[in-house]
């Protein structure tokens, strides 16, 4: 796929996700293969008050390149502002987060609320795409609710305006994150426009993958929830490991986390996104529940990181019959 003039290799690429979504686990999983990296939603009234808090939230590092940094807002010059700067900063695409159901976000007219407006949609539209030279993409709901589906009119719009790619979770506002994702409305979006759609819900497999791109012709696709605690989602080639050695995998990629986590965060958040991403790790373990709950008792970041590098092998040990010399797959596989 390519986003203007930036090539997008690679089928899978990890979701926007505020308060997840940050360096370390945006760069786990690229190395995975996620194929583009996206910042989390930034308050683009914040960017042009100059909030410092702000500026480190949609910091990055280079190795993250190519990277989309994500502004949400309602009012066209905060959004062509907000944008510029992130361009000066080095953002390699400007996306627009036409999605966030969240109601601190929706009453203030940003995020899904601006599905609802569409001449609202094509100033903005405008206002950002004369604000800047690179890439310029947005991410849609398939409407505000189940009486206004309009994703496809608001990509038709989107792509007269200089819109370069769309991304398309299809659950309307009011459906928030229940029921299936209708892929129908994904494959609407593809019919409407010649620009590349990634499409995104429900996906937790490379199996999912294919799936929604077959039956939606979407050139790429975005996986959210079912890249948490599981960022081996983007590697292919983990599927086809034995389930010894995808106990082995798992526990580089938790190592590497935890590392990258301590290496480029200050340590009252690396503690808060260790605890975090362990409980999801740990979810659907044996003895997920006092694990969990073990986590939760730490105080610092190195005490947790020394636990963790005996916890897991010690738990791989455990399922480990040394008499037969042969591993019980089945234990295994539910680690
Ligand atoms: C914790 C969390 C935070 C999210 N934050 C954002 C965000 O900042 N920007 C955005 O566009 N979508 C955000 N989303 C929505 C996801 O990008 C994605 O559209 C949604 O989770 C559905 O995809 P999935 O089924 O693969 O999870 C968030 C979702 C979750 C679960």
């Amino acid at each position: 796929m390519k986003i203007g003039s930036i090539e997008v290799k690679g089928l899978c690429r990890l979701a926007p996700m505020a308060g997840v979504s940050n360096t370390p686990f945006r760069l786990l999983c690229k190395e995975l293969g996620s194929s583009l990296t996206t910042s989390e939603e930034i308050s683009a009234k914040a960017l042009v008050h100059g909030s410092e808090k702000t500026f480190a939230l949609a910091g990055y590092l280079p190795e993250e390149k190519p990277i989309a940094i994500q502004i949400f807002g309602s009012e066209p010059e905060h959004l062509g502002e907000a944008a510029a700067i992130m361009e000066q900063k080095g953002a390699d695409i400007i996306d627009l987060n036409m999605g966030c159901p969240v109601p601190k976000i929706t009453k203030t007219g940003a995020g899904s609320a601006l599905m609802k407006d569409e001449k609202k949609a094509a100033l903005i539209f405008q206002t950002i795409r004369k604000s800047i030279q690179v890439p310029f993409t947005i991410k849609i709901r398939g409407g505000w609710d189940d009486h206004t589906i309009n994703a496809p009119q608001i990509a038709k719009i989107a792509q007269e305006e200089g819109v370069d790619a769309i991304a398309v979770h299809p659950r309307t506002r009011s459906q928030q994150y229940t029921g299936k994702a209708p892929w129908e409305i994904i494959r609407q979006v593809v019919e409407a426009v010649s620009i590349p759609v990634t499409g995104n819900g429900d996906v937790r497999s490379w199996e999912d993958a294919l799936r929604m791109q077959e039956q939606t012709r979407c050139q790429s696709v975005m996986i959210g929830r079912g890249a948490l605690g599981r960022p081996w989602v983007f590697d292919q080639s983990f599927e086809v490991l034995s389930s010894y050695e995808q106990h082995q995998r798992k526990f580089q990629i938790i190592s590497r986390h935890l590392t990258l986590i301590r290496d480029h965060m200050p340590e009252k958040f690396a503690l808060i996104q260790m605890k975090k991403h362990l409980g999801w790790y740990i979810s659907g373990t044996q003895n997920a529940p006092e694990s969990r709950a073990k986590v939760f008792t730490f105080q610092n970041t190195s005490d947790l990181q020394k636990w963790f590098l005996e916890y897991w092998p010690e738990s791989f040990r455990k399922l480990y019959s040394p008499t037969t010399s042969a591993f019980k797959e089945e234990s295994l596989s539910a680690l």
